[in-house]
């Protein structure tokens, strides 16, 4: 070992003099893909190859260091290397792609009965729950006592499960049942980058101390558990999406992130386990990288092709257009909205104006008399950051603080430091009237902008501002109505492919009830001491594990059906009106929303069981795509982990926009007003002479026509292809600049509806 060592050391001292010491050739983890039939004979096994391959690159002053070696999700594998060692890597022959590892960010009683679903009918009762379905989740680990992991009344462990329960401190063997099926930690990636743990702060075994992992799990698949909430807030019955199915926890985020190099072993693991959905709340806040650049986009291929659902956040990145991420054709995308449920709690000012607010404060109430009112912008801080409030300006008072810039509940706690009684939380022009329910730590509320501003007018205005909060606890009902797209849920445009509509649904994201870790509190600050079992949060995070739990139904219901065909079951099923009978609203605007923020629409289960025709998709297809988008055979030998030859792309689509998908994105360039996609669809109702009619909503300014418009099935799971050009007569580019309609097929019973959204580019150049 010594001695190892100490050569190490000796060639690293002669080579210094040539490896510059600058920065850039500091060493950083990437992910190498390789060709498979490229291993030579002479080595036993692919680990050696690898490991031979570092120990032939020039020598550096840092250890270069093997963190995992891939299989299923890529071929090759992942390592700590200085930038000119990749580039001398590059070179080797096998070597397909030298990428450089990334960080991701984490992106939850009611949702059920707001998704129409119902003991004993529909899809519950139809795929029994989703019983025997394994839901791979990549998260944050998992808390097996939470009580939404019980198996009580569970069968065994299904027969297709090959994967383990990796033990770890305090994370025993019987910290897995038959809910809980597997678990494992992948933190090569995170250690190497940013040194060893610290097992203080975070537990190196499947232990969830975060609490999102074990929100996530318990969204998808836990068991029923009677009276939960949290503090009293929410309460009923809380359970997955599918209480039957199994969960495997994957824990792939740790303090700074979630590592592209532990999240492809983490799916590398969970293909050859045999999951058959991976459900992953994880992203990154960037725009989205190209496919063979994005480790998430090309595992997640591999997991599909392997028939697995990969079930994905969009991200938290909304308003703006563009920030849809995870966005690759073959993940399941997934936007988050509201549910019928709030948690009201008013601001009563001085002069008797009351303004609607939401909070989950269950600590003593304020005093009933009202108190001094001032804004956080005249005592040292607009966003009350903590230490930065006057106390002799906010003792005693309530202070209004914006939002952004910090954690939400963590202004509240700014508050208290500087000893103010209450709180009131004001959205500004970027989150507008989305209103996020938050367990805060002293007596507060969060109002949307309008309201916002009124009571700051109020303030500036008024001689001595008071005010006091009322408390309404949960209220369940139809106003406001819902669901609204929820302001931060991020968006489209597609920012890589325009012909690819994204997100693909919409699900309920916004102030969810789910399980909770014991080792952090609701509000996930230091200074909270809480413990709870369930906690209420909101983000994309929520909205995918649903959307993941619904995936489970389907495929057990319909075991043969490709991840394509379930993805399409939920897209052309889906709802976009909410239930006031107006098209969702987006919260960040208070207008109509459109498929560019909410995809097909709101995910609709029950009807998803019988979605009468599917848009399939085969893995070849997913090729011919990425050949229409100009990948060339060596970007394209990344997804098929082999070298291809140059004739891969022989059979491209003419169009991305020929791509099988159940929605439609078309672009006009100035000198292209007609566009022309392909469609096929298959018979999966039970009628084996099925008539379908095509019935087209055009956008304003297009022209669309359909053919053949009337498809008549001779046979179940028969499938027949259309042809839909649009054309627009608007080739000045004067009129919109996008539009939106949709194409329903319908058989009389089923209605089999794709959104369309049109834009009109000048060139190259977006003209919004
Ligand atoms: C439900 O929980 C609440 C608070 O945790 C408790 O007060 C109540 O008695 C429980 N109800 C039932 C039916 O268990
Ligand atoms: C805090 O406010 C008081 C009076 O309201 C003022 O005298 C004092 O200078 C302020 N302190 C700081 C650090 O701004
Ligand atoms: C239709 O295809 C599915 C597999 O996708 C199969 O299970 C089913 O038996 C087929 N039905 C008929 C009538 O061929």
């Amino acid at each position: 070992m010594d001695a190892t060592i100490s050569i190490f050391f000796f060639l690293s001292l002669l080579f210094i003099p040539f490896s510059s010491s600058s920065s850039s050739d500091r060493p950083q983890n990437f992910i190498i893909h390789v060709s498979k039939s490229h291993k030579p004979s002479l080595f036993s096994s692919h680990h050696h190859w690898y490991s031979s391959i570092l120990r032939s690159l020039p020598p550096s002053p840092h250890p270069t260091k093997l963190l995992y070696t891939y299989q299923h999700a890529i071929n090759g594998f992942s390592a700590r290397l200085t930038a000119s060692q990749a580039k001398n890597l590059r070179q080797l022959p096998g070597i397909i792609s030298v990428i450089p590892d990334q960080i991701r960010q984490l992106h939850t009683t009611h949702t059920p009965h707001f998704l129409g679903l119902y003991d004993g009918e529909g899809i519950w009762q139809n795929s029994d729950y989703g019983d025997g379905v394994i839901i791979g989740v990549l998260d944050t680990g998992i808390w097996p006592e939470n009580p939404s992991f019980t198996d009580s009344g569970l069968p065994p462990v299904p027969n297709s499960w090959k994967g383990i329960c990796e033990t770890g401190p305090s994370f025993p063997a019987s910290a897995c049942n038959r809910k809980i099926i597997g678990a494992r930690t992948f933190y090569k990636g995170y250690e190497s980058h940013d040194g060893p743990m610290d097992e203080t702060k975070e537990s190196k075994s499947p232990r969830d101390t975060k609490g999102h992992g074990t929100h996530t799990a318990s969204t998808a698949a836990g068991s029923v558990v009677s009276n939960a909430s949290l503090f009293g807030f929410a309460s009923g019955e809380a359970r997955g999406m599918a209480r039957n199915a199994r969960i495997a926890a994957y824990k792939i985020c740790w303090k700074s992130g979630c590592f592209d190099s532990d999240i492809l072993a983490a799916m590398d693991q969970a293909i050859s386990d045999g999951v058959d959905v991976i459900s992953l709340s994880v992203g990154s806040s960037d725009y989205a990288s190209q496919y063979d650049h994005d480790s998430i986009a090309i595992g997640a291929f591999a997991a599909v092709n392997h028939g697995v659902v990969v079930s994905c956040s969009a991200g938290n990145s909304g308003p703006g257009s563009f920030t849809a991420g995870n966005i690759a054709p073959w993940i399941l995308t997934v936007g988050a909205s509201t549910i019928d449920r709030e948690f009201p709690a008013d601001v009563v000012l001085g002069d008797g104006r009351i303004f609607g607010g939401v909070s989950l404060y269950s600590g003593e109430p304020l005093v009933d008399s009202k108190l001094p009112l001032v804004y956080a912008g005249d005592c040292g801080d607009r966003f009350c950051h903590m230490g930065s409030l006057n106390s002799s300006k906010v003792e005693g008072k309530i202070v209004v603080c914006e939002r952004g810039g910090n954690a939400r509940v963590e202004k509240g706690g700014a508050v208290k430091l500087a000893g103010g009684s209450g709180m009131i939380l004001a959205n500004t022009a970027e989150n507008g009237e989305e209103l996020l329910s938050d367990s805060h730590l002293i007596p507060a509320t969060m109002v949307g902008e309008a309201a916002g501003n009124k009571i700051l007018e109020y303030i500036k205005t008024s001689q001595s501002p008071t005010a006091t909060i009322s408390f309404r606890g949960t209220v369940i009902g139809s106003s406001p109505p819902s669901p609204k797209v929820a302001a931060f849920s991020s968006r489209g445009p597609h920012y890589l492919t325009p012909e690819i509509l994204k997100p693909d649904v919409i699900a309920p994201g916004v102030n969810i009830l789910a399980g909770w870790t014991g080792s952090a509190a609701p509000t996930d600050l230091d200074i909270d001491p809480r413990r709870v079992d369930y906690n209420i949060i909101s983000g994309t995070s929520m909205a995918c594990p649903h959307v993941s739990g619904l995936a489970a139904l389907l495929k057990r219901t319909y075991p043969n059906w490709s991840p394509a065909a379930i993805k399409s079951a939920l897209m052309t099923t889906a709802y976009t009106l909410d239930n006031s009978g107006n098209t969702i609203n987006d919260l960040a605007t208070g207008e109509e929303a459109s498929p560019f923020v909410y995809g097909a629409g709101h995910v609709d289960p029950n009807r998803a069981l019988n979605p009468g025709l599917v848009y399939d998709i085969e893995n070849s297809d997913y090729v011919s795509f990425l050949c229409s988008i100009g990948y060339d055979s060596n970007r394209i030998a990344v997804f098929l982990r082999e070298p291809t030859s140059s004739d891969v792309c022989d059979s491209k689509f003419a169009t991305p926009g020929d791509l099988n998908y159940p929605s439609f994105s078309v672009v006009f360039h100035s000198n292209d007003h007609v566009v022309k996609y392909k469609r096929r669809v298959k018979n999966v109702g039970t009628s084996a002479d099925a008539v379908y009619v095509a019935k087209v909503n055009a956008p304003p300014g297009v022209e669309i026509s359909v053919s053949p418009s009337k498809l008549e099935f001779s046979g179940v799971n028969q499938t027949l292809s259309y042809e839909i050009v649009f054309a627009s007569d608007s080739p000045s580019l004067s009129i919109a600049s996008q539009g939106f309609g949709s194409i329903e097929w319908s058989d009389g019973v089923r209605l089999v509806r794709s959104p369309i959204a049109v834009r009109w580019l000048k060139g190259q150049q977006y003209t919004v």
